[in-house]
């Protein structure tokens, strides 16, 4: 369908006339043949072309004004409107799809996209849908993917407001890890969203078959680790799954110092301190750290750090650890050790967290992160081959801005590390990736932003935190109005390890949607595996 005829070409920007009677919109993407080349252009904007006179404008609007009718002279050649467009890739004779290396020549026509000219982009190439392809707001027919394989080490940033879809996404992407089995998430889930859903009609991972040999479950659900039965309706019909789970219980002994130190929380001097602690009391220093009065520690650990040094400490150590839900002194349960042998097989654990203080929840994602993090370093460096067979994991942390803000990272007059900061510089080394999730990108520190190569952005309509995720982010220049105008469930994914080096527009699906067509896949692989099983 004809679109329009290029007006003006420059750089990267096309200019084109919009046809009569065609609705272009923002983000919508359309092409210019020329030659055998095929250049795909998406909109950005908008501007009308007038060569009426200002007494011309004044005359008709008064009129328009007064209700008469407005003619025009000749309105074809003095008054329509243009479209701005940015040429994100060009498709030469062979079918190959690259960045734009010239520009269409004047009064090409513009036009509607085919299917086969998507395909020619390859947005589904990957093997962990998100979402369609949209033309403006309406969703297209091809897939957009992401190839986890390049994406996970590289980091993922997700941003929206409250109520973008955040958190459907979130599930989108854990059910495509779950149904592909090639890769290990873990969700912290502050809001019990993940399992079955957030609320009546919506569906969770547990709606999967395959959620019974891959999905994990910390829960407070599960009284003791082992099978847990979950009870869900799929389209009215009650199912019952049986998910392997583990409570969310952590014992205090097996934190070590690393772990508090991890949350970047604490000085130097009060790292120290938690170093001596553990040397002199052993396994028991965080209960001793916190049982203990001042004086006496004081007394205990040889005068070695100043009494207030102990009281801060001491208080930080108690906000992180709580009151003993979580981190518990008469329990035996090593749960990161358990989380890190469900990663190493590929799994989708989703540690459910919605009575958890601030810090417990900071305290249990740093000590989950970190041993996934020390152990997989740890296992490249010293038996690469094994290191070869991990599959790569992806962490995800929802409210990333609180742990990856300037303001969490420093105090003044140093910056410090924690364990998200640390896996965003050198997770892609040990096959580890952060997947960001945040409604404040423009808090989040700037080398978070650009590590993260895979960017999806959801209605951002807030300057400081759209200016920031476009100012450090490829392909994403003109994509500002877009961005300020997206709907819920509407996103912008640029993924440069998957072949996405353009703002690609994508309606990202409903969860219940996806999850009902994974359902019928997947039982049908079910019915078929126990077929050929005898
Ligand atoms: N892609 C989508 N298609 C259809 N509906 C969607 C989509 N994404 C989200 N929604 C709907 O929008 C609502 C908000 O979604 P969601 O909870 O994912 O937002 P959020 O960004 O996580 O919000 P919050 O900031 O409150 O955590 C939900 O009711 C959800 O069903
Ligand atoms: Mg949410």
């Amino acid at each position: 369908m004809r679109a329009g005829v290029v007006v003006w070409a420059e750089g990267t920007t096309v200019r084109f006339r919009i046809a009569g009677g065609f609705r272009a919109e923002r983000g919508m993407l359309l092409k210019v043949e020329d030659r055998g080349r095929r250049f795909i252009l998406r909109v950005y904007d908008f501007r009308p072309e007038s060569l009426l006179s200002q007494a011309e404008v004044a005359m008709l609007s008064s009129r328009a004004q007064r209700g008469e009718r407005v003619e025009l002279y000749e309105k074809e050649l003095r008054l329509y409107d243009t479209a701005l467009a940015t040429i994100v890739a060009q498709v030469d004779e062979d079918g190959a799809a690259h960045g734009p290396t010239s520009v269409p020549p004047l009064f090409a026509p513009v036009e509607t996209l085919e299917r086969g000219d998507l395909d020619a982009l390859k947005l589904d190439t990957g093997d962990l849908p998100l979402g369609v392809v949209r033309v403006g707001h309406r969703p297209g027919d091809v897939e957009v993917s992401l190839d986890g394989a390049r994406v996970i080490p590289h980091h993922v940033l997700v941003a929206g407001s409250t109520g973008a879809g955040k958190s459907n996404l979130g599930r989108v992407l854990a059910a495509s890890v779950l149904h592909s089995g090639r890769y290990s998430i873990v969700v912290f889930d502050c809001e019990s969203e993940y399992l079955t859903g957030g609320g009546p009609g919506s569906m969770g991972l547990a709606h999967l078959p395959y959620s019974e040999e891959r999905l994990f479950l910390v829960s407070n659900r599960a009284s003791r680790p082992g099978r847990l039965r979950v009870r869900v309706s799929v389209d009215g019909v009650a199912v019952e799954r049986s998910i392997l789970a583990h409570p969310l219980k952590m014992s205090l002994t097996r934190l070590k110092p690393w772990d508090f130190a991890m949350t970047g929380e604490f000085t130097g001097p009060q790292e120290e301190l938690l170093w001596m602690a553990y040397k002199t009391f052993g396994d028991e220093w965080v209960s001793t750290l916190l049982g203990m009065d001042g004086r006496g520690l004081y007394q205990r650990l040889g005068r070695m750090s100043s009494v207030n040094t102990i009281n801060v400490t001491r208080r930080k150590l108690r906000r992180l650890v709580g009151d003993g839900e979580v981190f518990c002194e008469d329990c035996d349960y090593d749960l990161a050790g358990a989380v890190l042998s469900m990663a190493a097989k590929g799994r989708v654990i989703v540690v459910e967290t919605p009575f958890a203080s601030e810090g417990e929840e900071k305290l249990l994602a740093t000590v989950i992160a970190g041993r996934l993090f020390r152990a997989y370093e740890k296992m490249r460096k010293e038996l690469p081959e094994k290191w070869g067979e991990l599959p790569p994991v992806l962490v995800m942390v929802e409210e990333a801005h609180r742990y990856l803000s300037k303001t969490a990272l420093s105090s003044p007059g140093e910056v410090r590390e924690n364990i998200f900061s640390i896996i965003a510089k050198r997770g892609r080394k040990y096959k580890v990736g952060g997947l960001y999730i945040t409604q404040m990108p423009g808090e989040l520190m700037e080398t978070i932003i650009r590590q993260a190569l895979t960017k999806i952005v959801l209605p951002l309509p807030t300057r400081p935190d759209y200016e920031k995720v476009i100012g450090y982010s490829p392909y994403l220049d003109e994509a500002e109005q877009e961005i300020k105008t997206l709907d819920r469930g509407e996103a912008l994914v640029v993924s440069p390890p998957s072949g996405l080096r353009f703002a690609v527009p994508i309606k990202v699906y409903r969860f219940e949607d996806y999850a009902r067509r994974l359902i019928a896949l997947e039982e049908e692989a079910v019915v078929r595996a126990s077929a050929s099983g005898g």
